[in-house]
């Protein structure tokens, strides 16, 4: 029995993405981190859901990524391949997960697929996960990689900072994207740096780059899928373009539904069961005011 999907996106397909001439062609990522979701985004069309360690803030309301383990990562993904998408399913590695060696992440990496039907991982960081990229892509596990402002290492960063904004930067962001290129990431996510920047390390590799917040010219763009429908409850960053409001509509529908059951039109007889006809006389008699008892506490 054939279990490919129509037109599925593979690693192979993004990869052959890179500086596609058409504005369609950019590639769109978006995440998502349960099966409804994955499945509504999967209908849109997009190319890869990427299940992303965002997930702490934006779902579980962390103040960082930083608490995110390796299961809560793996539950999540499951629920999102359970939607079997045609995009392609990235799972982010959290933190701690792929720092301690290649050893640790390759197993770690491995469990994305085998336990959590994930198609791909991403590691964040550039020269210094040169080697952890080689073994997990050694592993014939596809990896894409994420240089610039790297929250993991918000710490590090001293906060999350616009990353690229000097010379001496901008070099080490290039050498960061040519040696996770040499080692064999499928694509690279640029975060948080000049529209600028974003074009030159998009110019210096091979392999298509992926912006947040990171200009027009990469080869295709990612937000948080929460960012994208108001479903936040903080500010949203410079690059956020919001096409919803579901915040507003959840608060709605929760008001409205509220009035109803307080104001006794909740639930009308269409939304509730009906007895078998032969019970309605005996319910009938037990129902009516002088039969009914104190209820007991
Ligand atoms: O965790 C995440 O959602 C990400 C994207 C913002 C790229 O890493």
């Amino acid at each position: 029995m054939s279990r490919s999907i129509q037109g599925k996106i593979t690693v192979l397909g993004i990869r052959a993405r890179k500086g596609a001439p058409g504005k369609q062609d950019k590639l769109v990522v978006l995440t998502a981190y349960d099966y409804p979701t994955a499945r509504a985004l999967d209908q849109s069309g997009i190319d890869i859901l990427l299940v992303g360690d965002s997930l702490g803030m934006v779902v579980l309301g962390h103040d960082t990524t930083l608490p995110v383990t390796l299961e809560v990562m793996l539950h999540h993904t499951a629920a999102v391949a359970r939607a079997r998408p045609r995009a392609l399913v990235v799972a982010d590695m959290p933190f701690l997960s792929y720092h301690t060696g290649p050893a640790d992440a390759v197993r770690h990496a491995g469990r994305f697929l085998q336990e959590a039907g994930a198609e791909a991982v991403k590691v964040e960081g550039g020269r210094s996960r040169a080697d952890i990229v080689r073994a997990i892509v050694a592993a014939d596990i596809p990896v894409m990689g994420h240089i610039g402002l790297t929250p993991q290492a918000v710490n590090a960063l001293g906060g999350y900072r616009v990353q690229g904004k000097t010379l001496s930067q901008v070099d080490a962001l290039l050498a960061d994207a040519r040696a996770l290129e040499q080692a064999g990431v499928f694509a690279l996510v640029l975060e948080g740096i000049p529209a600028r920047v974003g074009a030159l390390v998009t110019q210096a590799v091979s392999v298509p780059t992926i912006g947040i917040g990171a200009g027009p010219e990469c080869d295709g763009q990612v937000l948080v899928t929460h960012d994208l429908l108001g479903f936040t409850s903080t500010a949203p960053a410079r690059f956020v373009r919001r096409y919803a409001d579901l915040n507003a509509a959840i608060v709605d529908a929760g008001r409205r539904f509220a009035e109803d059951v307080r104001g006794g039109s909740y639930p009308s007889e269409r939304e509730s069961y009906p007895a078998p006809p032969e019970l309605e006389a005996e319910l009938d008699t037990r129902l009516a005011p002088e039969a009914v008892t104190e209820p007991r506490r």
